[in-house]
């Protein structure tokens, strides 16, 4: 199954998560393909039959810069994705009121899609734990359990 990897991040860490994802569901037997700030032609011509975003949160609950263009192209384009599976990795900060709003934008994008959520968000803490990498491991081995169905 090829799964494309959507992601959004300012420091890098949510970058760090995608590569750790990118590995993990390569050793699993999928093909997963992630480049960070893709255009959604990059995205298409992958032809993926899941879709994960891994994505923080910026600003006021703001999807970061290199996720935001994707997101709108998503949004206008709206690509037929309906029926295939999707999951939403977000890493923010619980001291913000918009906790997450990052990884809550894809998540809905991903219903307005019709999308098939494949596993409910995993949300990342930044001020409960600072290796949101290991932290995304046993979600991301439910995940693979999920894809394979
Ligand atoms: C300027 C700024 C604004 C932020 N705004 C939010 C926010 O609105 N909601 C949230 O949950 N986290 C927020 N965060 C926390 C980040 O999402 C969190 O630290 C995340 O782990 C950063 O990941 P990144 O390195 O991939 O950008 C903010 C962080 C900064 C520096």
């Amino acid at each position: 199954m090829k799964v494309a990897i959507l992601s959004g991040s300012v420091y890098g860490a949510a970058e760090e998560v995608a590569h750790g994802a990118a590995q993990l569901l390569e050793s699993a037997g999928f093909e997963a393909w992630h480049k960070a700030g893709a255009s959604l032609e990059e995205v298409l011509a992958f032809e993926p039959q899941a879709v994960l975003a891994i994505t923080s949160t910026t600003g006021m609950g703001e999807l970061p810069g290199n996720l935001q263009d994707l997101y709108y192209q998503l949004r206008d384009r709206f690509p037929a994705w309906s029926g295939l599976p999707s999951a939403v990795i977000a890493l923010g900060d619980s001291s913000y009121d918009t906790f997450c709003g990052g990884g809550e934008l894809m998540h809905e994008l991903f219903a307005e899609l019709g999308m098939r959520e494949a596993l409910p968000m995993l949300r990342l803490d930044a001020s409960e734990s600072v290796t949101p990498e290991d932290d995304a491991q046993p979600w991301l081995a439910e995940l693979i359990t999920a894809l394979r169905g």
